[in-house]
Formats: C-alpha cells, sequence, structure tokens
C-alpha cells in the first residue's frame, strides 16, 4: 500500500469507513475517516488509534512502516471508541508502549479498557522528546469531551486536534488541496452543527489560547476526514465565525404534517418569508435528515417550526427534532412557531414551553389554524412570514 506522509517521516495510519451512513444518530452520507498518526524518530508514536472494527487494517499500516514493537507512545487525544477502541488490540503488539493522556483521558480509558493499561498523564504546555520532533500537550477539555486533548507537533507546526476541525467526509484524497472545497466546507460545517455547536465559547477561547501561544500552525491534521495543510487558517476562521454566531439572511422552516394544512401553512410562511429576499431552507422532517438541518440553522437567523397536533401534543418528530435540537444549544435566533389542530389543539404550546425552557427567544404571536386553513388564514400565515422576515432578518 503507499504511505501517506504529512510531511518526513509523519505518516497518516488511518482507516478509511466508506459505508458508515449514521454515526450513533449523526447520518454520514459521505461516510467517515478515522485518521491517526505514526511519528518515526528516535522513539516512535501512534496518535490516535482507530475503530475496533478496523484494528487489523490500522496494524497492517503501521506494520508497513515500523514493527509495532518499536512504538514507544500512543496518545490518546480522545477516549470516545472511534478513536480508542483499537487500544486494546494495538497493546498486545506494541508492548513496550506508553499510553499518553490527560487525567481525564486515562480515568476514561481505564473504564473503558479495564486497570492494566500504563498510562502517562500530561497537561497543557508538557512536551515529549521524540528526537528530532517533539510533541507538545494542549488540553481541550469539552472540545468535545472532559479528556480531550490537542498533539502539536512542534518543529512541522502540525496540530493534531482529534474531532476538532474534522469532517464525516470518506475520501481516497488526504488533503485540502485534493478535494472539492465546497463539499469539504460542507461537511466542516455539519459535522461543527452537530458535535460542536454547544461548545462555541470554548472554541473562541481554545482559538484565543493557541494564538497567544504563538504557535505557527502549517498544518492542522483532525481525526476526521481531510487534512488542513494548504490553507489551515480557513478551518479556524470558519470556526470563529460559527463560534461567535456570524449569522446569513437566511430562515429555516422545519415542519411535519398529518393531512396537509400543517404543509399548506409552512409553504404560505416560505412566501412571505422569501418575498423579501431572504434566503428560505425548507424542511419537512419526514423526508429530511436532521443532521443536515442542524447544518443549516447553524447560521440562520430565525427558524419557524411547524406541527399538528396529535393527542394534545407535537407529532413524535418534532419533538425529536426539539430534544435534539435543544441539545446543541443554538444561540442567537429567533424561533416561531406554528400548527394546525381538529379540536383541543397542543402542539404549538408545547414546542413554545420546549423552546422556553431552553432559553431561545420567542417570536409572539404563534400561530394556529383549525382543520384545513382558509384562504385568509393562508395570508396571515404568509404575513407571519413576512414580519419574521422584516423584524429579524433583514434588518438583523
Ligand atoms: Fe470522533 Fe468524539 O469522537
Amino acid at each position: 500500500m503507499t504511505k501517506i506522509e504529512l510531511t518526513n517521516n509523519i505518516y497518516w495510519v488511518g482507516v478509511i469507513d466508506w459505508n458508515i451512513r449514521d454515526f450513533h444518530g449523526y447520518t454520514t452520507k459521505r461516510g467517515t475517516t478515522y485518521n491517526a498518526y505514526l511519528i518515526v524518530d528516535k522513539k516512535t508514536a501512534l496518535i490516535d488509534t482507530v475503530k475496533y472494527s478496523f484494528s487489523n487494517e490500522l496494524i497492517e499500516k503501521i506494520s508497513e512502516i515500523v514493527n509495532l514493537e518499536k512504538i514507544d507512545y500512543i496518545v490518546s487525544n480522545h477516549v470516545e471508541m472511534d478513536h480508542s477502541s483499537s487500544l486494546p488490540e494495538i497493546i498486545k503488539y506494541a508492548r513496550n508502549a506508553e499510553i499518553v493522556a490527560t487525567q481525564r483521558g486515562k480515568d476514561g480509558l481505564i473504564k473503558h479498557y479495564g486497570v492494566d493499561l500504563n498510562v502517562k498523564t500530561v497537561k497543557t504546555g508538557d512536551e515529549l522528546k521524540l528526537g528530532k520532533r517533539t510533541l507538545r500537550f494542549i488540553e481541550a477539555p469539552m472540545l468535545h469531551w472532559p479528556d480531550s486533548m490537542f498533539t502539536y507537533v512542534v518543529e512541522d507546526g502540525i496540530l493534531m486536534p482529534n474531532d476538532a476541525f474534522g469532517q464525516h467526509l470518506a475520501s481516497s484524497q488526504r488533503f485540502d488541496d485534493e478535494v472539492d472545497e465546497s463539499i469539504l466546507m460542507e461537511e466542516a460545517t455539519k459535522y461543527y452543527a452537530n458535535i460542536l455547536m454547544p461548545f462555541a465559547s470554548l472554541i473562541i477561547r481554545k482559538i484565543q489560547e493557541l494564538t497567544k501561544m504563538r504557535i505557527p500552525i502549517n498544518m492542522i491534521a483532525p481525526s476526521h476526514g481531510i487534512i488542513w495543510r494548504s490553507n489551515p487558517s480557513k478551518i479556524v476562521k470558519a470556526y470563529l465565525d460559527w463560534s461567535r454566531g456570524i449569522q446569513k439572511n437566511k430562515v429555516v422552516i422545519v415542519y411535519d404534517t398529518m393531512w396537509g394544512s400543517t404543509d399548506k401553512m409552512a409553504r404560505a410562511i416560505a412566501e412571505g418569508v422569501a418575498k423579501h429576499g431572504v434566503n428560505v431552507k425548507f424542511f419537512n422532517l419526514r423526508d429530511s435528515d436532521t443532521s443536515e438541518i442542524v447544518a443549516e440553522i447553524l447560521d440562520a437567523k430565525a427558524v419557524i417550526v411547524g406541527s399538528p397536533t396529535l393527542n394534545n401534543s407535537m407529532f413524535p418528530s418534532v419533538s425529536a427534532f426539539l430534544t435534539y435540537i435543544t441539545g446543541l444549544k443554538p444561540k442567537g435566533k429567533i424561533w416561531a412557531f406554528f400548527g394546525s389542530y381538529g379540536w383541543g389543539g397542543g402542539a404549538v404550546k408545547k414546542m413554545v414551553e420546549i423552546a422556553r425552557n431552553a432559553g431561545f427567544e420567542i417570536y409572539e404571536p404563534t400561530l394556529e389554524v383549525k382543520y384545513v386553513p382558509t384562504e385568509d388564514e393562508l395570508e396571515s400565515c404568509f404575513k407571519f412570514g413576512e414580519e419574521i422576515a422584516e423584524k429579524y432578518v433583514q434588518t438583523g
């Protein structure tokens, strides 16, 4: 197999998971990769491992470069099993290796894989001399787990930040200058929105911390997807923009429908919004992928959610959507709610309750229609959309 070098003696030894389409609920229509890196020097270090089902492939890749017994350190930047679950298999061969992790990483690894692991703990600023090369560690708690850590290769300016700056994108190419930039950014956006959005303020602080360290970042080698080598600052800027809540003149409409009434309302609202030149993204939850909806919500100014009433509450699909999106804690948006009902109603009230409890800013009044919307009621839906566009999007 062709050996892939980031630079002299720093190898990509990751694996490509072409077929995965569901990554713990996140839809991965383009698959993913689990990136691991091997640094060969006087001492040899493996940075992260891969998902357990690919452990043989990882072992083969490393074996083509060095005998696994030569591995001195296995750096575990993150305990989550897509990066650590080959560890038990690797240490059967890499018998002399010391595992390197944060204290929380050590605790997590022991809880996952047993108490016999040989783990050395490190903190921000600690360094490990490999020979010509030095690894410096930077703790990154809650980016996105408490144990998370970045590893920086000092002499080459290569940052290995594990999940941060990654994308779920299976590809035979490894570097940003080799792939379609729009697909790369689409997947990076979706990744940030679904994995990192709740940690926006921590991301800003971490990037500021890196800036203060005055360390050159010539390459960012994340643990999923493509390596940023031609322009690593592009993804850092994108993370800053997303974390600071920079938005587009965009409204996302998300709904489900029972007999078509909520659908008619949604379409009329969309027309009202669009009349003002605002970009509308329109999703019927029945046919849409929630992970992609979330990516659109990331930089939208307003989100309009609709549901018919079912048993005095909202549709289960809408409930699931709200559970997911409130957990991601999107900030700085206006949230509007609408729906249809047959007799008692209840969907809109429940949706507003969930949004209020999540601390979302809610547009009032809400909009409800009994049974099937009349022409007048559709006109009200149109105006509802217009007003949201005028008040919150165009001028925002
Ligand atoms: Fe890619 Fe948090 O694991």
